[in-house]
């Protein structure tokens, strides 16, 4: 069993159109409404693979009903907590023309100290059910960086043996890392972030992998979009060349269904390097959709024995 935390949970709507006019009425001919946040794409990515997975977090208002409406309606199993304020919605604009998203987020509820208090007392109780828990997304307003840090240590009060997985960015992510999740997966902005640094070369990413490793974390994914994958494993260094597809329709999600997959993969008892194989599958797959993390199983399997893992020296 995989549990998903989705602190700042979303509605995550996409219009799609040919030729977004700013300042003018766009008509747009295409409108999805999915339950998102990235820890949300994560569960529907494992859930379309057919693994076991809850869904947990945070959501409120009108809003936070509808994520867990169209949550039961996609049969991803869930568990929130309730807020008083409204979980947001976040905006993407797809224009077919021009080949572009342009994405809008509403700012993020703000977490009373009680709310938070009742969060931690539902995932410790859901805590001993799983293998792999994942936390990903940006935190919502009224929490510390310092968050995903207490929640995988809380989690691991609650279940020794439960793997960590944490996927953020920013303040958040150089605070949870301190917990030493077993797997970290960030992108390029987000590792350039963590380091300070520009990372240009495949050896800059190695060697800023090599560094997380060193710090406890067993498990490093660096994703770098269209330049495909560069992760460490076992004071180990590896690259994978992204898959083409003939037509992107979204990139929005594809890190979230990489994630998905690989935690599916190794709550399936699958070795490491199956597992990222699997995940960059999933993400090719990701690409051929517009509603993120709705990846289809058939197609992860097609892409699977086309990715190749090769060491960096
Ligand atoms: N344009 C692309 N072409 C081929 N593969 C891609 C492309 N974009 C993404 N991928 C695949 O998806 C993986 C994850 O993508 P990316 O680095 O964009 O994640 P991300 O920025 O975390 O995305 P998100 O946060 O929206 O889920 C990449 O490692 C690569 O394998
Ligand atoms: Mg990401």
């Amino acid at each position: 069993m995989i549990i998903t935390v989705t602190l700042n949970a979303a509605i995550d709507k996409t219009l799609v159109c040919k030729g977004l006019k700013l300042g003018a009425i766009t008509r747009a001919d295409q409108v999805l409404a999915v339950a998102g946040g990235k820890g949300l794409n994560v569960a529907r990515t494992i859930h379309r693979l057919k693994g076991e997975v809850i869904a947990t977090g945070m959501a409120g208002g009108a809003t936070g009903l509808i994520i867990r409406q169209l949550l039961a309606a996609e049969g991803i199993p869930h568990r929130f907590t309730e807020i008083a304020a409204p979980s947001r919605v976040c905006l993407a604009l797809i224009d077919e023309e021009r080949q572009m998203v342009t994405e809008v987020y509403e700012p993020s509820p703000v977490v009373e100290k009680d709310e938070w208090a009742s969060f931690r007392k539902l995932l410790g109780e859901l805590a001993p059910q799983a293998s792999l828990i994942t936390f990903n997304g940006s935190l919502p307003r009224g929490l510390e960086p310092s968050a995903y840090s207490e929640l995988m240590l809380w989690c691991r009060k609650n279940n020794p043996e439960c793997k960590m997985v944490l996927d953020t960015s920013g303040a958040a992510l150089r605070a949870g890392i301190k917990a030493r999740p077993y797997m970290i997966k960030p992108n390029k902005h987000e590792l350039e972030e963590l380091f300070g640094c520009h990372l240009k070369q495949v050896e800059d990413y190695a060697e800023a992998v090599r560094k997380l490793l060193a710090d406890g974390i067993e498990l490093v994914l660096v994703s770098l979009g269209s330049a495909g994958l560069i992760f460490g494993y076992q004071g180990s260094v590896f690259q994978v060349e992204p898959l083409g597809v003939p037509e992107v329709k979204s990139t929005v999600g594809c890190g979230d269904a990489l994630v998905g997959a690989v935690v599916y993969q190794l709550a399936a008892g699958a070795d490491v390097m199956t597992a990222v194989k699997y995940g960059v599958a999933a993400a090719t797959s990701n690409l051929t959709t517009q509603s993120p993390g709705c990846i289809e199983h058939d197609q992860v399997e097609e892409f699977y024995p086309e990715v190749r893992i090769q060491p960096i020296d």
